[in-house]
């Protein structure tokens, strides 16, 4: 008896080193067969028992069909096997060849902000600065805009909403063609606070927010940073910002060290995000045509 609690009591504490959810469902079963045990050390198990059933429920509703837990029963049909082959693939959409460090470099993106603006969080990603201004590293730049495609191009497929922000009046227009022909949605006036955090009250019923937030520049007109950035974070909305030499990235999921303000970097922006959501969507009706 004695034996057999230690030996439970050691995969508890293994499944909370772990949290592993296979081996949840096998503790549950192994308490589940154990019923006589000693009254004090009961309510341990049954507070185990409570977390290995939080922790299925929990499971089984992250794993739509729970594929993983009943693998061997299950054959996956066309779509799932072509859904798993595209995220197992490392650029399926092919985002690599959207652009090159050269037109990067032509569009202006490496133009940073004067020195003395300078934020030190950005300094990873600078190269130098040339007659007082900073100059972006575009081999980094590079790496990073290509992440952000591929998550792009990624949400895009799975039918996710993206939005597009651009805080300043001269670029807003770009921005908000460059979402209309790509079939999404574009944010460029004034942000109201709550319309994420507060949407179901502001706009009176449930509301479906946006799966992906880009933010073409992350600063307001006043140069604060933009609310909807704080916004995103707090409901769980991934994000990409390029993020100029004077930005913040903290609350950026995938960061763009890059120039915002030139219209020449703001049209390429456009372009490149558009190729990604179009790429997926492309992708998307071809196998829903399987
Ligand atoms: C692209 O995104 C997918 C899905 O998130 C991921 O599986 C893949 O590893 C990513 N590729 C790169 C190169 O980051």
């Amino acid at each position: 008896m004695e034996g057999a609690f230690i030996l439970n009591l050691t995969l508890l504490v293994f499944i909370y080193a772990t949290r592993d959810k296979y081996l949840c469902l096998e503790t549950a079963t192994i308490y589940e067969s154990n019923p006589n045990l000693l009254p004090s050390k009961m309510l341990k198990i049954r507070n185990v028992l409570n977390f290995a059933e939080k922790c299925s429920t929990r499971t089984r509703l992250l794993s739509s069909g729970a594929p993983q837990i009943a693998p061997a029963i299950d054959e996956p049909g066309p779509k799932e096997s072509v859904k798993t082959e595209v995220l197992k693939h490392p650029d399926y959409f092919s985002v690599r060849d959207i652009f090159t460090v050269k037109d990067l470099f032509d569009a202006r993106v490496h133009y940073g902000h004067r020195e003395g603006s300078l934020e030190s969080r950005m300094l990873p990603y600078i190269y130098g600065s040339r007659l007082g201004h900073i100059v972006f590293d575009l081999d980094k730049t590079a790496q990073y805009l290509r992440q952000a495609l591929n998550i792009t191009a990624h949400i895009a497929y799975r039918d996710g909403i993206v939005l597009f922000f651009m805080r300043q009046p001269q670029n807003a227009h770009l921005v908000e063609t460059c979402a209309k022909e790509c079939g999404e949605f574009a944010h460029t006036r004034f942000w109201r606070g709550g319309i994420f955090t507060n949407a179901e009250k502001q706009f009176g019923a449930v509301t479906r927010l946006p799966d992906l937030c880009i933010f073409f520049n992350t600063l307001t007109t006043i140069l604060s940073q933009h609310t909807a950035v704080r916004d995103s974070a707090k409901m769980g909305i991934p994000t990409i910002g390029i993020v100029d030499s004077n930005c913040n990235p903290n609350l950026i999921t995938y960061p763009v060290p890059g120039n915002d303000d030139s219209p020449a970097a703001i049209e390429f922006y456009c372009r490149v995000f558009k190729e990604a959501i179009l790429r997926g969507k492309t992708k998307r009706k071809e196998h829903e045509a399987l």
